[in-house]
């Protein structure tokens, strides 16, 4: 696939078939995200797949899986959501976290390095290993979408969610979980929300904004 198509063809899917991606291509695609930028120039990243389903359901048993549509338009209502868009994606995600992780056809964890408190960072340079990393998951995300293969990222957010994964997969000290990448082939008539593409012309300051 050209790269802009990829790019274009690059879409967030949280509805996937029951059909694993051969370990090969996971490969692939992992070593794509290997390319990518990053601040040391050391790449200290690692990626735990968790393939096993009772790995996966006890790294999301702090998920709510009983979250319902009404749920989720209160909790979009509750933070002032106007965008008929944006309501409509958190509307259509809330309820499918838990099930989306555990269906996806490859559940990666990335690892990185992180020296000082992640949540305290002193200054930008801090949260370089946490931005190269993102970098490492956008090209495993293109990678993924040349392959046919789409997905969703999810931030462990809930109090207890990132410890629950570093002690379950026995992460060493020292590395940080910046999301989980779940990735598969979409089902039929998996959702897919009309995306918010700003025209880039629109967004070009030159010389001051
Ligand atoms: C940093 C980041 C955090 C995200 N967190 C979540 C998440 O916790 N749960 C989820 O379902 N989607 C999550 N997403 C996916 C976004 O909802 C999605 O990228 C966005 O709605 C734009 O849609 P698109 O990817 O199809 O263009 C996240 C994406 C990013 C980049």
């Amino acid at each position: 696939m050209e790269f802009y198509e990829a790019v274009s063809s690059r879409r967030t899917v949280r509805d996937f078939q029951k059909k694993e991606i051969e370990a090969n291509i996971v490969q692939r695609i992992i070593e794509a995200g290997l390319q990518a930028p990053t601040n040391d120039h050391m790449r200290q990243w690692e990626f735990v797949i968790v393939n096993d389903k009772p790995t996966r359901l006890r790294i999301i048993g702090k998920l709510n899986q009983n979250r319902t549509e009404s749920d989720a338009v209160a909790a979009v209502d509750s933070w002032g959501f106007r965008d008929d868009c944006q309501r409509e994606m958190y509307i259509d995600a809330i309820p499918k976290q838990h099930k989306m992780l555990l269906n996806a056809g490859c559940l990666i964890i990335p690892c990185f390095r992180q020296k000082t408190p992640l949540l305290q960072p002193v200054n930008l340079s801090a949260l370089n290993g946490f931005a190269s990393i993102w970098c490492c998951i956008e090209n495993i995300l293109l990678a993924a979408a040349a392959e046919g293969i789409y997905g969703v990222t999810r931030i462990p957010s809930i109090s207890g969610e990132s410890e629950l994964i570093k002690e379950t997969l026995k992460l060493p000290e020292g590395y940080e979980i910046p999301c989980y990448v779940a990735l598969g082939y979409p089902t039929e008539n998996a959702k897919q929300i009309e995306q918010h593409r700003p025209k880039a012309e629109d967004r070009i300051h030159v010389d001051k904004w």
